[in-house]
């Protein structure tokens, strides 16, 4: 088990990589605490989870909202939750947004913690404070900072995973390695397949490094300000074309992070072999470089972004493998990668 502590403005948290879920007791300040996850968690782990009140929710982006928050707060109200209640959100990144807003805003704010059961969320959404939910189409656009007193991010619960799952965790695993840690690609580049086996060392390496990196971004740059756009890596364009063609989010993130390359070579800021270092591992991840999308939708779709921002949008480029800057970019300058993404 790897231990990595995250330092926030107002608490610090905890994450365990390798911890398991039937040991979530031992990291429970009170006897009778309350978990919420969502039915298809439940239905599999029932039997893993403590005793304690269980809030269950439903599955998808639709359920990721201000109703089922004031759903779970009627919950509450009804258990009699007060001051001294104890929160743990048992899932992947919704259930784990969700209860970070809830027990954030729930009576002014009540302790919480996490026990990451996908591996998006053990590599990315469990970690880093940011908790919320979207609002009227608009992703995580309610919410709020404020750290897990812990993560349990429980290895063997990935076994269960849809493959699609697996998929948008690797994405941000080869994120995390290109924007920071060049060994880190180098060990995916020599284990990509067992990776994709979910073989338990190289997984808790990978899991390890990531929860790191985004650790050490947070505690220079919790609130997002500068260093930690970094981790926006892959996902300006990765939004958009998720937006327009309903991609999963993984598959889209790859694609974003094979078109920022593309933009890092042009602008002679990356080595070609590094971006075809790059596409060469998604490609053994499985996950794709090019897409049939309408690309005049999804430039539309950015530019949409900016304007919403009211500023240009900020693009993270690659110097090298495992270092990353950010720049703004005119949009006239995304269509001449584009030829090179389009099935
Ligand atoms: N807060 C952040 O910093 C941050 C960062 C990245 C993403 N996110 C958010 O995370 C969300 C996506 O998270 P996600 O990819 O974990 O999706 P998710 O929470 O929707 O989980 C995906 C599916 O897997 C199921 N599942 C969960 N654990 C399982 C297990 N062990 N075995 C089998 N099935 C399991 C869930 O029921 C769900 O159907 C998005 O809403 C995104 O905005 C947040």
């Amino acid at each position: 088990m790897k231990k990595i502590d995250i330092t926030g403005k107002s608490s610090t948290s905890t994450i365990l990589v390798g911890e398991r879920l039937e040991n979530l007791h031992r990291y429970l300040p009170v006897e009778n605490p309350i978990i919420i996850t969502d039915h298809v968690v439940l239905d599999l782990y029932r039997q893993k989870l403590p005793k304690a009140e269980i809030i269950c929710i439903g599955t998808g982006e639709e359920n990721k909202t201000l109703q089922t928050v004031e759903s779970i707060y009627e919950r509450l109200v009804q258990l009699g939750a007060d001051r001294t209640a104890f929160i743990v959100g048992v899932g992947g990144g919704i259930v784990c947004d969700i209860t970070g807003f809830v027990a954030s805003t729930y009576l002014r704010g009540v302790r919480f913690g996490f026990v990451s059961s996908t591996l998006l969320a053990q590599v990315d959404a469990s970690v880093g404070g940011k908790n919320g939910v979207n609002y009227h189409g608009y992703k995580n656009m309610v919410g709020v900072f404020n750290q897990p007193e812990f993560v349990l991010c429980d290895l063997e619960l990935l076994q269960t995973l849809a493959e699609k799952e697996i998929q948008c965790g690797f994405a941000e695993i080869v994120k995390h390695a290109a924007i920071a840690d060049a060994d880190m690609f180098t060990f995916l580049e020599n284990n990509a397949e067992q990776a994709l086996a979910l073989d338990h060392a190289i997984v808790e390496h990978l899991v390890s490094r990531s929860v790191s990196i985004k650790a050490a971004v947070v505690n220079h740059d919790e609130h997002e300000r500068g260093e930690r756009r970094k981790l926006n890596f892959g996902h300006t364009f990765g939004h958009a074309i998720e937006k327009v063609c309903g991609l999963p989010h993984g598959q889209a993130v790859s694609i974003g992070m094979s078109v920022a390359a593309a933009l890092s070579v042009r602008r002679g800021l990356l080595a070609p072999e590094e971006a075809t270092r790059l596409n060469n591992l998604l490609a053994r991840l499985n996950l794709p470089s090019s897409t049939d999308a309408p690309w005049n939708d999804v430039l539309a779709a950015l530019d949409k972004d900016k304007k919403r921002e009211g500023q240009a949008i900020h693009f993270i480029l690659l110097k090298q493998i495992g270092e990353a800057v950010v720049d703004s970019i005119p949009l006239e300058e995304l269509r001449a990668v584009i030829p090179d993404h389009a099935c």
